[in-house]
């Protein structure tokens, strides 16, 4: 029994204030998000800076070197910080974590390790670091072995929802975890684990959930999410029937998938979906990662360029209105001139809306690295990088030309990076940005109590990347 006078310490004393960051893709954010709504129920606040924070977790990423390098050097920062304030409590989550256990300790600042199986542990090492425990690691052993992380994983993300009000109106779900592809150039496999598929009806709770509190765009999320395969009982679920069962839900008007991998299996089922269902957002983000067949054999990718278009061509026979999205590699190990002279032809072929280029970055572990030398020079792979940027920049040019003049809804995600006031007509306006339902951006004068909603915008000027318009009353 606490004394009256330890009662009023509880009291007056102030909540634990933890400050996330997160590097890396969407997965990642929602980690940090369901961390986030974690931690608030275990009794914490968040906050924004390091001067008031008592815990600083990072949420990690593996897949170029760059993303470790970056949080490399902010925990030498971090270091210094503890000389001044050595309570204070470094945790680094996700992908790096995973991947180097406790040789992050090897970073002085660094108190918790924690992997993307674990973030159930998060709060208690958490609470454990603070009272002033030695530093703790957790990461599964064995990841591509996993044995009990999926069943705690399962019931941690069915019970807390992304709590992540940056962009009203919309959310991620999570409809499977880890990846099977093994791209030879790839981490994931090594730091995510295999392919499990959530309960479908776990899925769909949480959207009908979501919806509920405002949501009116989810975004399912996979590492190849047209993987997604569930069975019970008698049936099979497949990504297709979870976009027909959320299309179901009140409150939800467009539903999002990615990451696509390119393979027929299921494919036909996912583009009838989309085009039988108003809601199924009329994009497809599928990477070919290369144009050429022996880079895409080297990548261990199981489709050839030729079989990679004819899916673009099938997926714009039966969605005509269809947008598709990709990534790429250049300066993979091997990659010649020719080699990159297929890859441009590819990205010509295609007509994306916009895609995204990386350079090769080995990763230690995978294939790529153990067998292949990185041996196309840096300036090389810069140079194509910026050769097939510019390929793609001309096609999206064209593309967004289209909708001059033309009229598109869009959700609303707030104000604009920059926000200025409209100097032409309403002197009150700001800025706000908003996407359509494939995905692209655009950019218009309205009041900021529309993030979160719908809007027309009827567009008045264009760029590869970005629209630029009007709003419609
Ligand atoms: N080097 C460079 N880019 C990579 N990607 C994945 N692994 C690597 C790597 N080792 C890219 C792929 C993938 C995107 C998320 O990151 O294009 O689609
Ligand atoms: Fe990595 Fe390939 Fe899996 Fe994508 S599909 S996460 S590139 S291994």
């Amino acid at each position: 029994m606490g004394t009256p006078d330890s009662k009023r310490i509880n009291v007056t004393s102030k909540r634990p204030t933890i400050l996330l960051q997160t590097f890396g893709c969407q997965m990642n954010k929602l980690d940090s998000a369901l961390v986030t709504s974690a931690l608030k129920d275990a009794g914490f606040d968040l906050t924004g800076s390091v001067a008031d924070a008592d815990v600083v977790l990072i949420n990690t990423c593996s897949v170029r070197d760059h993303a470790e390098q970056r949080v490399m050097s902010h925990l030498g920062n971090l270091k210094h910080i503890k000389e001044t304030r050595p309570d204070l409590v470094v945790g680094v989550i996700g992908c790096m974590a995973q991947r180097l256990g406790s040789e992050l300790f090897k970073q002085s600042a660094v108190d918790i390790v924690c992997g993307p199986a674990q973030i159930a542990e998060i709060p208690r090492l958490i609470t454990e670091a603070m009272q002033g425990k030695k530093k703790a690691v957790a990461v599964t052993e064995k990841i591509r072995q996993l044995s009990g992380e999926s069943e705690a994983l399962e019931s941690f993300e069915s019970v807390y929802d992304a709590d992540d009000k940056t962009i009203p109106g919309q959310a991620y779900v999570r409809v499977m975890h880890g990846c099977d592809k093994f791209c030879s150039y790839c981490i994931v496999p090594y730091v995510r684990g295999p392919e499990v598929s959530r309960p479908p009806g776990a899925i769909i709770e949480q959207i009908k959930r979501l919806a509920g509190e405002g949501v009116k765009l989810v975004t399912l999320l996979g590492q190849a999410v047209n993987a997604y395969k569930y069975t019970e009982g008698e049936k099979t679920y497949c990504l297709a029937d979870l976009l027909t069962m959320a299309g179901d839900i009140n409150g939800i008007e467009w539903i999002r998938f990615v990451t696509n991998y390119p393979s027929q299996k299921f494919f036909d089922e996912v583009l009838r979906a989309m085009a039988d269902s108003p809601k199924v957002c009329r994009y497809l983000h599928i990477p070919a990662q290369s144009g050429s067949d022996k880079i895409l054999a080297a990548m261990n990718r199981h489709y050839t360029a030729e079989e990679y278009l004819a899916m673009l061509d099938e997926a714009r026979a039966t969605v005509p209105d269809i947008e598709i999205a990709g990534d790429f590699i250049v300066g993979f190990p091997g990659e010649t001139d020719d080699d990159f002279a297929a890859t441009v032809r590819l990205v010509e072929k295609a007509r994306y809306k916009n895609c995204f280029v990386f350079k090769y970055s080995p990763r230690p572990g995978t294939t790529a690295d153990k067998k292949l030398e990185d041996n196309v020079p840096a300036e090389v792979k810069k140079k194509r990088n910026i050769e097939l940027l510019a390929v793609q920049e001309k096609i999206s040019d064209e593309l967004g030309r289209r909708f001059l003049d033309k009229e598109v809804k869009v959700l609303v995600e707030g104000l604009s990076k920059k926000p200025h006031l409209d100097k032409s007509g309403n002197k009150n306006a700001l800025q706000l940005v908003g996407r359509t339902a494939a995905d692209w951006i655009v950019v218009f004068n309205g009041p900021e109590s529309l993030a979160g909603q719908f809007a027309t915008v009827k567009i008045t000027k264009t760029s590869p990347l970005t629209l630029f318009g009007a709003l419609v009353d």
